[in-house]
């Protein structure tokens, strides 16, 4: 299973903060927002990833993300000329993504899940797609998926102004190797994107989409207005402050998936001086 990382975009709703710097660059609390999806796709086995980003950001992304050694991966760059949708990663991506399955994550969706493998492992021998639905209050600002009384998918609609359901299908997906052939017949939409949920659509019609619903227990955050980014610092922050734990710590995920070893995270420690480095220390303890 290869990562498709997509941090591209150009942030206008939270302008003038991203007037020079990418969005998935910029702080949700004590750390940069990309480290949240980066070790969510950690967390889920997943280290051969590809970061695509615009050719104005590509350098920023390189200097906080390196070649990702340092966290016992491998991460390769790709730039999005315009932001024409997020289905068209794949068509960037072909030849990282080769014969392989690959997931793709956005760079602004923020996760906290108290199970994350039971959830991801299911999906990872996968023939379809796999996507996640979760409920939300306002769910017009997502692709949203409709299910009947027995949850088998009824329709699947990208930002409804009338919804059918309040289940927003969040941005975190799971392909076969059938998403190239798919985004590359893919029309765009009215607003001028391959839109994934076009493809996710494909993948319903030939009788292979899976949907599972996210538990209850389950956080999904997003980043897109000035409010949404304020309300996901406040969740890490109180999270982190009450357990004295990181939430989207990349050092730490890759310390617990055991892709670096002590002496690496010591390394790694050993870069801060500050509160983020003694956290890195405290856990070569447990
Ligand atoms: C995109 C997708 C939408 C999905 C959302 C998750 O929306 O088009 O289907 O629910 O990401 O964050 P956008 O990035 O345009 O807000």
């Amino acid at each position: 299973m290869k990562g498709i990382l997509l941090a591209g975009g150009s942030g206008t709703r939270l302008y003038p903060i991203t007037i020079p710097i990418s969005k998935q660059i910029i702080p949700v609390y004590d750390k940069p927002m990309i480290y949240y999806p980066l070790s969510t796709l950690l967390a889920s086995g997943i280290r051969d990833i590809l970061v695509i980003t615009t050719s104005q950001d590509l350098k920023l992304f390189k200097l906080l993300l390196r070649d990702g050694s340092q966290w016992g991966c491998d991460i390769s760059y790709a730039t999005q000329a315009e932001p024409k949708g997020i289905a068209e990663a794949f068509i960037i991506a072909e030849d990282f993504i080769g014969d392989d399955n690959v997931s793709l994550i956005l760079g602004d969706n923020i996760f906290y899940f108290p199970s994350l493998r039971n959830m991801i492992s299911p999906s990872f021998n996968l023939v379809g797609a796999s996507i996640f639905a979760y409920h939300v209050s306002n769910p017009s600002r997502y692709g949203v998926v409709e299910f009947t009384d027995n949850n088998e998918i009824l329709s699947i609609e990208e930002k409804p102004k009338n919804p059918k359901s309040n289940y927003a299908i969040p941005g975190f997906y799971f392909f076969d190797n059938n998403v190239i052939s798919y985004a590359k017949n893919l029309a765009p939409s009215s607003r001028g994107e391959l839109e994934i949920t076009d493809i996710i659509m494909n993948y319903h019609h030939a009788g292979t989409l899976k949907v599972v619903k996210m538990d209850k227990g389950t956080a999904w955050l997003d980043t897109g207005t000035t409010n949404s980014l304020m309300e996901a610092s406040q969740f890490v922050h109180v999270l982190e402050k009450r357990q004295g734990l990181k939430v989207g710590c990349v050092e730490e995920q890759a310390y617990l998936m055991n892709y670096i070893n002590k002496q690496q995270l010591r390394e790694l420690a050993s870069q801060f001086s500050n509160g983020y480095g003694r956290y890195l220390n405290s856990l070569l303890d447990d």
